[in-house]
């Protein structure tokens, strides 16, 4: 019998992280790399993890997959994973790692693997890895497009609602990793804690960037990159006024925007390094550049038409 291989796309949100913890809309998209399953049959339900990983995240693998795995009655299938993403990088290597395990697991069982069935069973392996979070990267990673996420708490068990936003125009990005980055868990915990303390101020904030994204979704459907480049750069002003950049994150998102980014600003957690986002209409020669210069980059296009012969 052949062996079981599925893929799980890593993640970007390119505008409103942080307030969609707080109800407030959120869009994200998939990245062409992500984490790659293979399942063979086996004696038992195990999981064989990276070696790349440290003891810490190869004990919380083994406790998530054992979550998930209990759910679908303990297939035995032996689970092998191959990250391409650098973990920990804000990237959403663990929601990739939680959707490629969980189209195993369910193929395994002999159930599809639909985004819905795919995302369910991931979001218990999430909430092993981070305690509860928005929900908005492993249901990326599970639809695979672009979409408009928001937090909400179904019956059925889902995490947010989900619509695609479609683009007629390639919405690429670079994706640039500057300095060693904070835990999510500590930057989302210090913003509970001044926003639990000056709660008005705070929800006015969560607010712009509320209508930023609205306004963001209407730009990207429209195919206006100009408008969805600015609506970027303000919500980065915004991130900065809810104090989660730094001094390595504001350097290279300025340095994405010199060179021509119709928007610029950090992905994900934020706090003292990680990952920035330039939106380019041309990203490889800035990649080219870059890596030249010794900044660990790479492209993604996260919706609209591709170019012939592009691998999806
Ligand atoms: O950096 P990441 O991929 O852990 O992104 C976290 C995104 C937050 O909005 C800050 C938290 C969340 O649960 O959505």
């Amino acid at each position: 019998k052949n062996p079981l291989v599925a893929f799980g796309a890593g993640k970007v949100i390119l505008l409103g992280e942080h307030s969609v913890v707080y109800g407030y809309p959120a869009i994200a998209g998939p990245l062409s790399i992500g984490v790659v399953a293979r399942g063979v049959p086996s004696r038992s339900c195990v999981l064989d993890v990276p070696v790349t990983a440290d003891a810490a995240q190869k004990r919380m693998m083994r406790k998530a997959f054992a979550r998930a795995a209990r759910l679908v009655g303990e297939p035995k299938v032996k689970v092998t994973l191959e990250p391409q993403l650098p973990l920990s990088a804000g990237l959403g290597s663990s929601a990739a790692l939680a959707v490629a395990t969980s189209r195993v697991l369910l193929q395994a069982a002999g159930q599809a693997p639909t985004p819905k069935e795919t995302a369910r069973l991931a979001w218990e392996m999430e909430q092993e890895f981070h305690g509860t979070p928005s929900g908005v990267d492993h249901t990326t990673s599970a639809e695979e497009k672009l979409i408009l996420y928001r937090r909400v708490q179904a019956p059925s068990g889902a995490t947010g609602r989900a619509r695609e936003l479609k683009s007629p125009r390639p919405v690429s990005v670079v994706v640039a990793l500057a300095g060693a980055r904070s835990p999510t868990k500590l930057t989302v915990g210090a913003l509970r804690e001044r926003q639990a303390r000056w709660p008005e101020r705070y929800k006015r904030l969560f607010g712009q960037v509320g209508r930023l994204v609205t306004d963001a979704a209407k730009a990207v459907e429209a195919g206006d990159l100009e408008g969805l480049g600015d609506a970027m750069n303000v919500n980065q002003g915004l991130l900065n006024a809810l104090g989660l950049s730094s001094p390595a994150l504001e350097d290279m998102v300025f340095r994405l925007r010199s060179m021509g980014a119709l928007g610029a600003k950090f992905t994900g957690a934020g706090g003292d390094g990680g990952a920035v986002i330039g939106l380019f209409s041309e990203p490889e020669p800035v990649v080219a550049r870059l890596t030249r210069d010794g900044v660990r980059c790479f492209a993604s296009q996260l919706a609209g038409p591709r170019a012939q012969g592009d691998i999806p």
